[in-house]
This record gives structure tokens, sequence and C-alpha cells, in this order.
């Protein structure tokens, strides 16, 4: 049932991306080094884990949410997604530090939800060698819950 909700409102903000981005150009991750190629996230070591983070998700994480509001995200750190003592939690995702996801986010926070689903959930998928959730088929492996826990 949660599913079926977040495809309709995940549609809702695509469809507003896709009105003027769409068809040509895929989301702008593809300058992401998909680290992927040479193995499969599930299969890495935590090293090697932490190595791709180091080395794809944290600068093009800096990138984004600075574009994004460098106010609030001027300074990305491990602790931004990972909570503030990320050793401590071995780093565990979903982290307990981020607000819940809730369907309710697209509407209270639609700017930095529409933020999340176009650009830091395609750059994450692309870092991870996943394939961001798609609301209109309902395929691709990544959500909102690969960083907030589910509702
Ligand atoms: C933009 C958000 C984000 C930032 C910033 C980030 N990470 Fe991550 N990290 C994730 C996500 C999401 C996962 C979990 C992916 C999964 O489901 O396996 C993860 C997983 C990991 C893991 C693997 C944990 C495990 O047991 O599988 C390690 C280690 C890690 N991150 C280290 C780091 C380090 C070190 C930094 C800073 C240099 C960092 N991360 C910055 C999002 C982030
Ligand atoms: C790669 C990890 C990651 C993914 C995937 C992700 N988020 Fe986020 N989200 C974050 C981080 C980090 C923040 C900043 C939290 C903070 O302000 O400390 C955030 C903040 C938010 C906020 C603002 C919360 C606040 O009170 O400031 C909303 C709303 C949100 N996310 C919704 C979503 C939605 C909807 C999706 C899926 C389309 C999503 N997020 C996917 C990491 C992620």
């Amino acid at each position: 049932m949660r599913n079926t909700l977040c495809a309709v409102t995940l549609l809702s903000v695509f469809s507003v991306a896709c009105s003027t981005t769409s068809t040509q150009s895929p989301p702008a991750t593809e300058t992401v080094t998909a680290s992927h190629e040479k193995k499969p996230w599930e299969t890495m070591t935590v090293e090697e884990k932490g190595e791709v983070m180091n080395t794809v998700v944290m600068p093009k994480a800096r990138e984004l949410f600075s574009a994004f509001n460098p106010e609030k995200y001027g300074d990305v750190k491990c602790s931004l997604c990972h909570g503030p003592n990320p050793k401590e939690v071995n780093f565990k995702m979903p982290s307990t530090s981020l607000p819940k996801f809730a369907m309710s986010m697209f509407e209270e926070d639609p700017e930095e939800a529409k933020f999340m689903a176009e650009k830091i959930l395609p750059f994450i998928a692309d870092a991870l060698g996943k394939k961001p959730f798609n609301p209109a088929d309902g395929t691709g492996d990544a959500k909102c819950i690969l960083c907030h826990r589910a509702e």
C-alpha cells in the first residue's frame, strides 16, 4: 500500500521534471564515476564501500547539496547522511539521524523533497550501481529509504 502511494506521489514530482528535462538528457548524474563497474556494491567489503564514499559519493554530495542550499548544506561531511557518530553505528543506513520518510514530505517540504527525488536519489543510485525508483513503472531498487527510515 505504501509503495502504491509512493509511486503516485513521486509521479507527480517527477512529472514536473519530465516536462522540462526528460527524453533527451539523462539526469545530471552521468559525471559520477560508476565504481560498481568493477564490483557490485553488495559484494564490496566495508573498506571498499568506504572508498566509494570518499572518492565518488562525497565530492558529488558536496556539489549537489551546496548548490541546492549553501546555507543549510555548506559543509557536507559523512555525518550529513550517517549521523553525528558514524563510526559508532558502523555507518549503518538508513540513518536514525535523518527524519523518517513520510509521504507528507512531498506536501510539507516540496522543494526539498523534489531535490531529493530529482538529484539525490539518482546520484546515490548511480554511485552504488543501483537504479533510482521509477514511479512510472515501479522499477528501480534505490529509494528514499536507502537513507531515511521507512515511515
Ligand atoms: C549522501 C549521503 C552519504 C554521504 C555523504 C556518505 N554516505 Fe556512506 N552511505 C550512504 C548510503 C546510502 C549507504 C548505504 C548503501 C546501502 O544500502 O548499502 C552508505 C554506506 C556506507 C558504508 C557501508 C556500511 C555497511 O556496513 O555496508 C560505509 C563504510 C560508508 N557509507 C562510509 C562513508 C564515509 C566514510 C563517508 C564520508 C567520507 C560517507 N559514507 C558519506 C550515504 C552516504
Ligand atoms: C543518499 C541519501 C538520501 C536519499 C536517497 C534521500 N535523502 Fe532526503 N535527506 C538526506 C539528507 C542527508 C538530508 C539532510 C538532513 C539534514 O538536514 O540534516 C535529507 C533531507 C530531506 C528532507 C528535509 C528534511 C528536513 O527537515 O530538513 C526531505 C523532505 C527529504 N530529505 C525527503 C526525501 C525524499 C522524499 C527522498 C526520496 C525521493 C529522499 N529524501 C531521499 C539524504 C537522503
